[in-house]
């Protein structure tokens, strides 16, 4: 077996420790275990809960992708693990832990932007990126439309990004409003299925004639959500008719978009990527406007979706056969990397800094 082509990926930048081997882009493996119950009873992620929880699970998730793979840490050609964004103790779990396979190992070590890997996920499903590609990154802390070439090489495009909170963010803050349990992604789906999409007209943030085609903004539909909440004081909420609504209103807006930077830059394909790319309404009615555009549409399975370490092994897998540089033993963690390239720079958040 070519030894040198087979890439550990490390994920640990929320709650979710992730181990993934890939090789040539195919999955070879990925094991994942997440902190999520033992923040749940806080309403969200608690960052030292979550790095404890990273130290704990570390070692068994990369032992247990490799049983999967049938493969022994000496059959890992290389190294990659998320640096940036995240949270920072959570991060530095991680990074401690890959830099001391690669150095024990003697192997490169790579430095890998959450979001990057959120992209490089569909790859594991649906092969290599078409140039360009417009992709959507709908998780709990981004929302961004991007313009992707080779996503190994080239930098990334931002056609938009939220001006406030993230399409997670508003899904699971809205969940605590009308009583949902944490994370609120799913539990909101789960509760539109008995509900009308119709019962509620929630505003379409930023969709007016004016304003910015490709910008979103989620915290007024928040706001909307808990002044509906609100205005049933005393009475029974109609929990289904409100998720289904908020559920609705996010997936309209978020496939209008989406599909107008497709028409604008003659793009074919989009790529939705991302916790949020989960949601059963963002996936039905993304796929029905796709369709009737003769767009393309990429969306990697569910469990490719939320964080896991096969996305971080995945971008690993392409730097690698891009011959990129690998990072410097004194790379550090970039808690809020802005994504401009894949592979994250050594020492660019000091520069930033500076
Ligand atoms: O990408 P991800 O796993 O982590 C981040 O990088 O943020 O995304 C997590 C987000 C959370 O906000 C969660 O509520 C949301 O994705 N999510 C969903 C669904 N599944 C997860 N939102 C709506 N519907 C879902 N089915
Ligand atoms: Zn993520």
């Amino acid at each position: 077996m070519a030894t040198g082509r087979i890439v550990l990926g490390i994920e640990s930048s929320c709650d979710e420790t992730g181990a993934g081997i890939v090789a040539q882009g195919r999955l070879l493996a990925h094991a994942v275990a997440s902190s999520m119950d033992e923040h749940a009873r806080f309403g969200g992620v608690v960052p030292e809960i979550a790095a404890r929880a990273h130290l704990h699970s570390f070692a068994p998730v990369v032992q247990n992708a490799l049983d999967q793979a049938d493969l022994k840490l000496s059959d890992i050609g290389a190294v990659a693990v998320t640096t940036g964004p995240g949270l920072s103790g959570a991060l530095q779990v991680g990074l401690a832990g890959a830099k001391t396979l690669a150095y024990a190992l003697d192997v490169p070590l790579y430095g890998v932007h959450h979001l990057a890997g959120h992209v490089a996920a569909d790859t594991l499903e649906h092969g290599p990126l078409p140039d360009p590609c417009v992709v959507l990154i709908v998780s709990g802390g981004h929302t961004s439309l991007l313009l992707v070439r080779d996503l190994a090489r080239d930098p990334i495009v931002h056609l938009g990004d939220t001006l406030d909170d993230a399409a997670g963010e508003c899904f699971d803050k809205v969940a605590r409003v009308l009583g949902l349990p944490y994370p609120g992604g799913p539990a909101i789906d789960r509760a539109a299925r008995s509900g009308d999409p119709r019962a509620v007209a929630f505003p379409r943030p930023l969709t007016g004639p004016k304003d910015d085609l490709y910008a979103f903004s989620f915290s007024g539909l928040k706001t909307a959500a808990a002044r509906w909440a609100e205005g049933h004081a005393g009475r029974e909420l109609p929990v289904a008719d409100g998720a289904a609504s908020l559920q609705e209103a996010v997936a309209d807006v978020l496939t209008r978009k989406a599909l107008a930077a497709c028409r604008d830059h003659g793009v074919r394909t989009l790529v939705v990527v991302g916790g949020v790319a989960a949601n059963s309404r963002v996936r039905a009615l993304t796929e029905e406007r796709c369709a009737a555009e003769g767009v393309r549409l990429r969306v990697p399975p569910m469990t490719l979706c939320t964080d896991n370490g096969a996305m971080i092994a995945a971008v690993g897998d392409l730097l690698v056969r891009a011959g990129a540089e690998p990072a410097p033993w004194d790379m550090s963690i970039d808690p809020s990397a802005p994504l401009t390239y894949a592979a994250l720079r050594p020492g660019a958040a000091a520069a930033r800094a500076a």
